[in-house]
């Protein structure tokens, strides 16, 4: 399998692309606009033909890949069914299943951070957006975000998979690449809590500011805009 971690330091985006091998199909999730040029010469490299790019969720610190890698390769743009996007091919529902040649990701709907966040499973790893991230979660404070649904998505449905399944979120701000879902259920310090409103008491007061890029960014998304349009 092909499995490329790529990092966008401005705004500390793990970008994943992803083939079951050389000259095959690939698909990519979380990209930032700037680096679609890098993702191509990857893509090219590999002999791999785009056919899929995924967003987590709406992005408010950068703007997403997904349009422009749409305009050079027609790569097909999926979200979730509760993406506000105004552009997206294929929306889908929880438990459906994404598929490119012999590689299956399975969307779960994991709202809080955003009421459009989706984790998509594959195999032994997890993708979880901004909903997990590593030693911490995803703020809830903004674009229709609940702590409530939060806890619900982290307690209910991401630490219930197997203790083993790795964990790649959308960023880190400490170099660090993965985790598990043991690791963090044990030692993320915001999932150390006996109930969901103790969670909700520390999301609602973490009076985080604004992401520098979210006046620009949140609007290109839900356009769908390329870099032309920037
Ligand atoms: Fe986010």
């Amino acid at each position: 399998m092909i499995f490329e971690q790529l990092f966008d330091t401005k705004s500390s985006t793990y970008t994943y692309i992803i083939s079951s091998g050389k000259g095959r199909e690939a698909l990519i999730i979380d990209p930032v606009i700037e680096h679609s040029d890098e993702y191509l010469k990857v893509l090219k490299n590999l002999e791999l033909k785009l056919v899929k790019v995924i967003d987590t969720h709406i992005h408010a610190d950068h703007v997403s890949g997904l349009n422009e890698l749409n305009k050079r390769t027609n790569c097909t743009r999926i979200m979730g069914e509760r993406s506000k996007s105004e552009v997206i091919d294929l929306k889908i529902k929880d438990s459906e299943k994404i598929e490119i040649e012999n590689i299956k990701l399975e969307a779960m709907y994991t709202p809080g951070h955003t009421d459009c966040s989706y984790s998509y499973l594959m195999n032994d790893r997890v993708f979880t957006g901004d909903t997990l991230l590593i030693n911490g979660t995803g703020r809830t404070d903004f674009q229709s975000g609940s702590p409530h649904d939060a806890y619900d998505s982290l307690f209910n449905r991401l630490l219930k998979l197997p203790e083993n399944t790795l964990v790649y979120p959308a960023h880190d701000y400490n170099g660090k690449k993965n985790s598990t879902i043991e690791n963090e259920r044990n030692n993320n310090p915001r999932l150390q809590v006996s109930s969901k409103e103790e969670y909700a008491e520390i999301m609602n007061n973490l009076n985080l500011s604004n992401p520098k890029m979210m006046d620009i960014a949140v609007p290109a998304n839900l356009k769908g805009l390329t870099l032309d349009q920037l």
